[in-house]
């Protein structure tokens, strides 16, 4: 079946309930704008098509700010009034056959609850996510509480998704009157909706509180990547060596154009990988004078500065060295604590390994040393 889809963000509330200056789905959460946080989820998604933003009017040049990077991915359309004049709007606009509609206010939205409401419009013309009612409900009596059943009673969230052409027709024939959300229009209208499992991390941002616990979710819900390294330098007779920006006395050398600090270049490799930008030779070519004999340490802490600019901080990594000789073991718990003390890790959170080759291969013929990295990071929160 045709799962190409428009998405379409509702922005052009005012949060008002949310309080905090601006527009709640223009403020910063973890580091990021509400918006962007679902607008990225739909962005990735194999079968959207487009996004469509719908703003205030005025506040074209704010959502186009917070969406950042993805304003290229959005076309920006001017809302109305009510909720429901604002999903009218971007009905227009929509080119996909099939439509979410969602709430800017809901940034922890998930590809499974997507994939859900797309599989549901094999079926149905329309699908809407729905969780059942935890607390005891109460129908309220000139103040007092009356007990009432909530076992016929869902919560709604969005997104909503339709079939384009049956979500405009609903609009034309029964879109007069203003609905709360999409399932009320198409109930009047008389569209077969369905409903499917939601997700308790769908929540809106309505209330001040509600950020507080987003903040916290946030933790959770990061990005998280990864990213690996591998370097190997010459060794050669000489009166000591530097690796993971350690000095180890020994009869030993390790050749290259800096300090040729294997470990620290691998874990330089992997910031670098994990931050999508290359390689330690893009960012300092041996050609460059500047690096000649350069502690590799200054390597490292410009990568991780070049990845904290994109909002990447460590979680964690992991070094192994690769050879016969120096004797790495002695010197492991110093290696851990430079490196901690490079990456702003606590030390639970760095290990260094080491390992031979059982004498194979260069490494084991001791002519030279390899090291392997991998690091974890993760948007800052
Ligand atoms: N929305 C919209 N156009 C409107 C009103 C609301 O696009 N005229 C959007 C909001 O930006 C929000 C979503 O619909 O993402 C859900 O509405 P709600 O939680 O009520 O947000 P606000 O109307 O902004 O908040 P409040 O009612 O507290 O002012
Ligand atoms: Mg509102």
């Amino acid at each position: 079946m045709e799962r190409r889809f428009t998405a379409c963000i509702m922005a052009a509330g005012r949060g008002e309930r949310a309080g905090g200056g601006e527009p709640k789905q223009y403020r910063q959460l973890a580091g990021r704008p509400v918006i962007a946080w679902s607008a990225e989820t739909f962005a990735r998604h194999p079968d959207c098509q487009d996004m469509i933003v719908v703003h205030a009017p005025g506040a074209a040049e704010a959502a186009e700010q917070a969406l950042g990077p993805l304003a290229l991915r959005v076309r920006l359309v001017e809302g109305g009034e009510t909720r429901h004049d604002s999903v009218r709007c971007a009905m227009e606009a929509v080119s996909a056959p099939l439509v979410l509609i969602h709430d800017a206010a809901r940034p922890f939205i998930s590809p499974a609850m997507i994939d859900r409401l797309l599989a549901a419009l094999d079926h149905h013309t329309g699908a809407v996510p729905a969780l059942p009612l935890a607390d005891s409900i109460a129908r309220l009596d000139n103040g007092r509480p009356v007990p009432a059943d909530r076992a016929p009673y869902r919560r709604l969230q969005t997104p909503q998704a339709f079939h384009t052409e049956a979500l405009r027709k609903a609009f034309a024939s029964h879109g007069s009157a203003s609905h709360t959300d999409e399932s009320a229009l198409a109930h009047a209208a008389g569209l077969d909706v369905t409903l499917i499992e939601g997700d308790e991390m769908a929540f809106k941002l309505t209330f001040p509180d509600d950020f507080t616990r987003a903040e916290r979710l946030a933790g959770g819900v990061a990005l998280t990547v990864t990213g690996s390294g591998f370097d190997v330098h010459r060794l050669a007779p000489g009166e000591g060596l530097t690796l993971c920006g350690v000095f180890i006395a020994c009869d030993l050398s390790l050749v290259g154009h800096s300090d040729a600090d294997a470990g620290l270049h691998a874990l330089t490799d992997a910031v670098l990988g994990a931050a999508g930008l290359g390689d330690i030779g893009d960012h300092f070519p041996p050609s460059d004078m500047r690096w000649k004999g350069a502690d590799s340490a200054l390597f490292l802490t410009h990568a991780l500065t070049l990845a904290r600019e994109q909002g990447l901080v460590p979680v964690h990594c992991d070094v192994t060295l690769i050879c016969e000789r120096p004797k790495i073991g002695p010197h492991k718990s110093a290696m851990k604590a430079r490196l901690a003390e490079l990456t702003g890790l606590a030390p639970q959170r760095v290990n260094v390994k080491a390992t031979t080759t059982e004498k194979l291969g260069f490494t084991g013929r001791g002519e030279g040393l390899a090291a392997q990295a991998v690091i974890t990071m993760r948007t800052e929160i």
